[in-house]
């Protein structure tokens, strides 16, 4: 059988880990931390408020080796777009949360003003979703909006996909915070300009 590589990313605070738990403990599958891995095997670089800098040709070789070798699997991290490659990967799961959600959750976790910022920025402007089309391709990515739902009820949403067994395939770009906070007069909320 086909050994399952299932992709969890998208910005901090969307949810991945959470649904990541989930999802592997319902399918028995082994999860892979993207950082862990890089912080694990110093594929770090320099280290500064605003997160890691990674040594991205190493940290591709590990995970290279990860899949060659390991059982089904869910790697979760934000860097996923950019330290995998599409080959073997089954489906690329990108969570999305609303910048007002989002903006509490990384507040919570002691994030710094700017880091909060630059985080939330990211995710009204989808550079995610759209890094990780332009890296597996737009047919092995699908987008689920976390905003007001539990993580178990995501979490069976993305084992619907991974089944196909949702009645429609998952919306990609479907998602648009940019005209949601731009109707809301906060634009300047978020971007510092
Ligand atoms: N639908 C959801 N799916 C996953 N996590 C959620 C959801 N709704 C709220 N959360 C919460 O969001 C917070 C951040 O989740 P986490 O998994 O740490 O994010 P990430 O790994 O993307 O940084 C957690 O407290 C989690 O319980
Ligand atoms: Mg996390």
């Amino acid at each position: 059988m086909k050994k399952l590589r299932l992709v969890i990313t998208g910005n901090p605070g969307v949810g991945k880990h959470t649904s990541a738990n989930i999802i592997a403990e319902k399918i028995n599958a082994e999860i892979i931390d993207i950082n862990d891995v890089a912080i694990d095997n110093n594929a770090t670089g320099k280290n500064t408020d605003l997160g890691f800098d990674v040594n991205v040709k190493k940290l591709l070789r590990l995970l290279e080796k990860l899949l060659k070798t390991k059982r089904d699997l869910v790697l979760v991290g934000h860097l996923a777009p950019y330290v995998l490659k599409p080959a073997g990967i089954s489906l690329v799961a990108v969570l999305r949360r609303s910048p007002y959600e989002l903006e509490k959750t990384l507040k919570k976790r002691g994030y710094s003003v700017d880091k909060v910022r630059e985080n939330v920025a990211s995710e009204i402007l989808g550079i995610s979703l759209h890094d990780s089309v332009k890296t597996f391709g737009k047919r092995k990515v699908a987008e689920f909006d976390t905003t007001g739902k539990t993580p178990k009820e995501t979490a069976d949403e993305i084992l619907a996909a991974l089944q196909n067994k949702q009645k429609s395939k998952p919306k990609l770009m479907g998602i648009d915070w940019l005209n949601l906070v731009s109707e809301k007069g906060d634009m300047r909320r978020f971007f510092k300009y």
